[in-house]
């Protein structure tokens, strides 16, 4: 690149430019003043290269303004690449082994010393950085992400543009499609009282596309759900959303695969495993309490309510369902952490967390005394060994599950059983179509309702037995890497009387189904090919390839917990006006936003 500004990135020169006149432009980084001679390190997106300002070379004019200069103030230079000193070269540097001495130089923008320099991110804590998002965004690891977060999405338009998907826009002021979260809301000036929703995703339009005879949709898309921030999840994120017709669970995966083998490829040079292994909801709940696994451990859950019948311990005996874990060198643990683990399994609905430790000899301390009688049989269904800890809990399924599927994740992290570089897939198949709300004593989509159950269980939409309505299987899956569920999707139903049924058993009555889905099913009713596919969370899936924890670090503008952005401070309060030309009124003052 050749311009007024430069003619080189900060990254690029190396021994091959010696001798070359360049010009660079960037950030100071770093400034060491030794009288004589300056050395500043010029940054940019690309790198850093080492400048050295020699009043002998540059003049005293311009070794003066060297001298002032502080980080991050934006500087231009011209001047020409020299080797450097033998005992100067820095090897961890791309152009470590040149150096610039500068002819002329042009200050372009001065700043005060900034609330912190990408150099010292480590010590500043995440508010400051969200708050002056402009500077963090200059932090080599920011850059880093972001360019791969680019990397990836260009990947997958090549892919599927590739195999005929065509990206196609659809709208953000719309109607509620139910995801499960809340909408975010939008007034209508036109249409006074009447309001837009924000699109939980693009799922209706993607089906409608279907319907509308477009075969092949992709869309990298942003989608908005008005639920509490977590770690890894936001207000407003994004979404590769692809959509197919004529095709089965089968073609899905495969594409899909592809995909992820790609990108996987090319942003780490890794493989993929092919084919990823599928595993049942089923079995992903019975093994690891969870429908979306970490398999990068074992530490699987054991059933062992038939040896707790065995024992006089009231716990196990009359307990619908008992299982237990067992914690490689757990044995460790304090009586007091192991009582804070108690506590912690009571925040998923433990009633309390028996444990126990093996020794050399058997079971001892915590619940071992009423374990006698079944010491032998549970170490070995466990495989248990001296140092282990094992873990019970005994309650309904669904509360065994939650407690010893968190208690899994929670001590492999603190064990740090995971590495970081490792990557575990797997499909999760066969997701219960329902699950059943005991406080609103309904059922509700465990995916969405545009699901289809398996064909088997077709007849089953007629009863409104809890028990059958709960044994639907569907046609959705899941993909996950390392325990973070980075995409689902399902076949659709692309039939209207079955769609209509589905709708009756989520208690969906006629007038709500016309009213709310009425443009569904009249487009189910109009000729709907069999279609289907997924949505990847692309946050998640730049997260998991870049090992990162907090889904803010790989979003350039994210929220905070509270869904604020410090950095301009929204969300905020409207003027009058403003409201009035909404038609709103506004009931409570403006809460702080923090
Ligand atoms: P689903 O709701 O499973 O499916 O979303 C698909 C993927 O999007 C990601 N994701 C999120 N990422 C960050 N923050 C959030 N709040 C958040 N919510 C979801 C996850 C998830 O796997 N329309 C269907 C897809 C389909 O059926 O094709 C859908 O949205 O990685
Ligand atoms: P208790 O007999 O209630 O004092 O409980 C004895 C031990 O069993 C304690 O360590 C409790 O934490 C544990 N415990 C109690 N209820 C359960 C349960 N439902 N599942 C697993 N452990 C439990």
């Amino acid at each position: 690149m050749h311009n007024r500004y430069r003619t080189h990135t900060c990254g690029q020169l190396r021994t091959s430019d010696i001798g070359r006149e360049v010009k660079l432009a960037g950030w100071v980084h770093y400034y060491r003043d030794f009288g004589n001679l300056v050395f500043i390190d010029l940054r940019d997106r690309e790198g850093l290269t080492q400048l050295v300002f020699d009043i002998d070379l540059c003049g005293a004019v311009a070794h003066e303004e060297a001298r002032k200069m502080r980080s991050e103030w934006v500087v231009n230079i011209t001047g020409v690449v020299t080797p450097r000193d033998a005992n100067k070269v820095n090897p961890k540097l791309g152009t470590g082994e040149i150096e610039v001495r500068v002819k002329s130089v042009e200050v372009l923008s001065i700043s005060p010393t900034p609330p912190f320099t990408p150099a010292e991110h480590e010590t500043i804590n995440e508010e400051k950085r969200l708050q002056y998002r402009f500077l963090d965004l200059r932090r080599h690891e920011m850059q880093e992400t972001l360019r791969t977060r680019y990397r990836v999405t260009k990947l997958m338009r090549d892919y599927l543009g590739d195999r005929g998907f065509w990206e196609i826009e659809t709208p953000f002021l719309t109607k509620s499609t139910p995801e499960g979260a809340r909408d975010f809301l939008v007034p209508s000036r036109l249409v006074p009282g009447s309001f837009y929703a924000l699109p939980q995703s693009p799922q209706l339009f993607k089906q409608l596309l279907m319907v509308g005879g477009c075969d092949k949709y992709m869309q990298i898309v942003r989608c908005f759900r008005d639920e509490d921030p977590r770690a890894d999840r936001q207000a407003e994120f994004t979404q590769l959303d692809v959509e197919m017709s004529f095709i089965d669970v089968a073609d899905i995966i495969r594409i899909m695969e592809g995909l992820l083998r790609t990108i996987w490829k090319d942003v780490l040079n890794l493989e993929v495993p092919d084919p990823i292994r599928q595993m049942d909801y089923d079995e992903a709940m019975t093994r690891y309490g969870s429908d979306r696994p970490d398999l990068r451990y074992g530490m699987e859950l054991h059933d062992i309510g038939d040896l707790g019948r065995q024992t006089d311990f009231a716990v196990f005996k009359n307990a619908p369902m008992v299982k237990a874990l067992c914690v490689p060198g757990g044995a460790k643990m304090t009586r007091k952490e192991t009582d804070a683990l108690a506590e912690w399994s009571k925040g998923f609905g433990a009633k309390g967390l028996a444990v126990t430790k093996v020794t050399a000899t058997g079971l001892d301390t915590g619940v071992a005394k009423f374990l006698a009688p079944i010491a032998e049989k549970l170490i070995e269904r466990l495989g248990a060994k001296e140092g282990d800890l094992l873990c019970f809990a005994a309650d309904k399924p669904k509360i065994v599950h939650k407690v010893l599927g968190e208690l899994r994740l929670k001590l492999a992290k603190d064990l740090q059983l995971a590495a970081s570089t490792q990557f575990a897939w797997v499909w999760v198949i066969n997701f219960p179509l329902f699950e059943y709300d005991e406080t609103e004593k309904r059922f509700s989509s465990t995916h969405h309702p545009f699901t289809a159950p398996l064909d088997a269980d077709l007849p089953k939409l007629d009863s409104r037995e809890r028990e059958v309505v709960e044994s639907i299987k569907s046609k959705a899956y899941d993909i996950v890497c390392n325990g973070s569920e980075v995409g689902g999707g399902s076949i659709r139903i692309h039939r209207m009387e079955i769609q209509q049924k589905l709708f009756s058993l989520l208690g969906i009555d006629d007038a709500s189904q016309k009213s709310k889905f009425g443009f569904l099913l009249d487009a189910l009713q109009f000729g709907a090919p069999p279609h289907g596919c997924i949505a990847l969370g692309l946050d998640r899936l730049v997260m998991t390839l870049r090992g990162i924890s907090n889904i803010r670090d790989v979003i350039a503008f994210p929220k905070t917990q509270s869904g604020s952005d410090l950095m301009c401070g929204s969300p905020s309060p409207l003027d009058e006006k403003q409201l009035r030309e909404a038609n709103i009124r506004v009931l409570l003052p403006p809460a702080k936003v923090v």
